[in-house]
């Protein structure tokens, strides 16, 4: 929250959002589905008011995804986008036209496989944000942060475990904040789940359930027009594990406070064969040669982590299955339940019927996060609020919004999953990236406002 900003308006102001949403509400997933309407139509406001000193945004990858979170930057006041870095020409001009649309300069651009290291040296950068294919992000965001530039990174911030040891062992060296730019964790309804369990609605959290159930094949790994291989395809033929950890596990970190309390232990995983992509390619592109190739890739991936605490989590992933979207969380405690699916909760002593579900949206409307006042842009408004949250901590020199140890043990997964699975779902204990510190750090996510 801007600390120039009377506590009472900022108050206010949030809770005028709130009664909107709750005006809007009706039926089970109405709150959501408001919030996320609302949240792409209304003009962000700066959570740290307008005159102020502006954030220099440099730019690394500037495809579908780094041009959509240049976008709802540049609609925020006092970011600037002084720099772009991408090795397609034109996926660097559309960066440039997006920022001078915005009615800026055109920014500087940078391409070439090694150029973003350039981009990072500028002496007028405040930022970094990365957005490249996934075996890029390590190394670009070691060199970013000993470059001395605040850093964000898209999903997975890791691909190996050695790669998150440099992470970490590079932040705690440099001492330049570096966050993986995980927005599942920042979804308003995932921030008033938070907020209910920190007031104790639930109990105390035994178990949760999260998926990443979402058919890319059709799409992100193949060209959806030729069937030809994007930059994806090429860990389906040599991988087989969760190869997309994040999404499913960003609230759940906080909803358990996993790293600040407790940790993972050890995990197992299971894969299906792979059966999906050959289906697809039978039914879309018969005659493709990437119908008949072998996928190391199984169709489904089941992780089961135990905690240091004796509690258990599920991780689900899913990308090549047709199917609707889905993330399927659920929060088991000891004295309720939250049923993502269902949009629903039941709560000892406070749902009106014995076992039965009741609606989700009013508890969404009264146990609103703070941080939902600054939702907007893509993904129901995650992508503002955590958005409108790094730059709030590049600009104040605080802490960025997500834990690096948060970024890096979901990362983990993927190479963990990848063991398990290799060796017919051992079990597989997980490395402390915090040396120990997970015992005595306090939970630190959406607690200041
Ligand atoms: N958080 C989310 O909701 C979300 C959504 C979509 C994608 N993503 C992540 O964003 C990243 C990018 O995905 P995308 O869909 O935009 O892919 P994309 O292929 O559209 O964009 C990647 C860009 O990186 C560029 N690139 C490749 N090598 C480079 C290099 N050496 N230097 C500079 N640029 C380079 C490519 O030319 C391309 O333009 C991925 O890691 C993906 O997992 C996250």
């Amino acid at each position: 929250m801007n600390k120039n900003l009377n506590r009472r308006d900022f108050l206010r102001v949030n809770a005028a959002g709130v009664t909107g949403l709750a005006i809007a509400g009706s039926g089970l997933s109405s709150v959501w589905s408001q919030n996320t309407a609302a949240a792409s139509e209304q003009t962000p406001q700066p959570v740290s008011g307008d005159a102020l000193k502006p954030v220099r945004i440099g730019f690394v990858g500037t495809g579908n995804r780094g041009r959509g979170l240049m976008s709802n930057l540049l609609s925020m006041k006092g970011v600037q986008i002084p720099a772009v870095c991408d090795i397609n020409p034109d996926a660097l001009a559309a960066a440039q036209n997006i920022v001078v649309q915005a009615g800026q300069s055109k920014p500087g651009s940078y391409s070439g496989p090694l150029e973003y290291q350039k981009l990072m040296e500028r002496e007028d950068l405040d930022a970094v944000i990365i957005a490249s294919p996934w075996d890029l992000h390590t190394p670009m965001a070691l060199y970013s942060m000993k470059a001395g530039k605040i850093t964000g990174v898209e999903v997975p911030i890791a691909y190996t475990l050695e790669e998150c040891m440099q992470l970490i062992e590079t932040w705690e060296q440099t001492g330049t904040d570096c966050m993986m730019l995980e927005n599942w964790s920042f979804r308003p309804d995932n921030l008033a789940v938070l907020n209910m369990i920190r007031q104790g609605l639930l109990g105390e959290i035994t178990h949760t359930h999260c998926a990443y159930s979402h058919d890319c094949i059709d799409h992100w790994y193949f060209d959806a027009n030729t069937g030809n291989d994007r930059w994806g395809a090429d860990f389906l033929i040599k991988h087989n594990r969760c190869q997309y950890p994040t999404h499913q596990q960003g609230p759940v970190l906080s909803w358990m406070n996993i790293n600040c309390g407790d940790y993972y232990d050890t995990l197992t995983s299971t894969a299906t064969d792979c059966f999906s992509i050959y289906e697809y390619f039978k039914r879309r592109f018969p005659d493709h040669p990437n119908g008949k190739r072998k996928y190391a890739q199984g169709d489904i991936v089941t992780t089961v982590v135990r905690t240091k605490k004796g509690k258990s989590i599920v991780i689900n992933f899913d990308m090549q299955s047709p199917r609707p979207y889905d993330n399927r969380w659920t929060v088991q405690g000891t004295a309720g339940i939250y049923n993502e699916q269902r949009n629903s909760v039941y709560l000892v002593g406070k749902s009106p019927q014995y076992h039965q579900w009741e609606p989700f949206d009013p508890y969404h409307e009264k146990h609103q996060h703070q941080w939902a006042q600054s939702s907007f842009g893509g993904h129901g408004g995650a992508d503002g609020i955590m958005l409108s949250r790094f730059v709030d901590a590049v600009r104040f020199k605080k802490p960025l919004p997500l834990n690096l140890y948060d970024g890096v043990l979901m990362s983990a997964i993927g190479p963990l999953s990848e063991m398990s699975i290799a060796q017919g779902g051992k079990s597989i204990e997980v490395p402390d990236f915090t040396k120990g510190k997970w015992q005595t750090r306090k939970p630190g996510f959406a607690i200041e406002g």
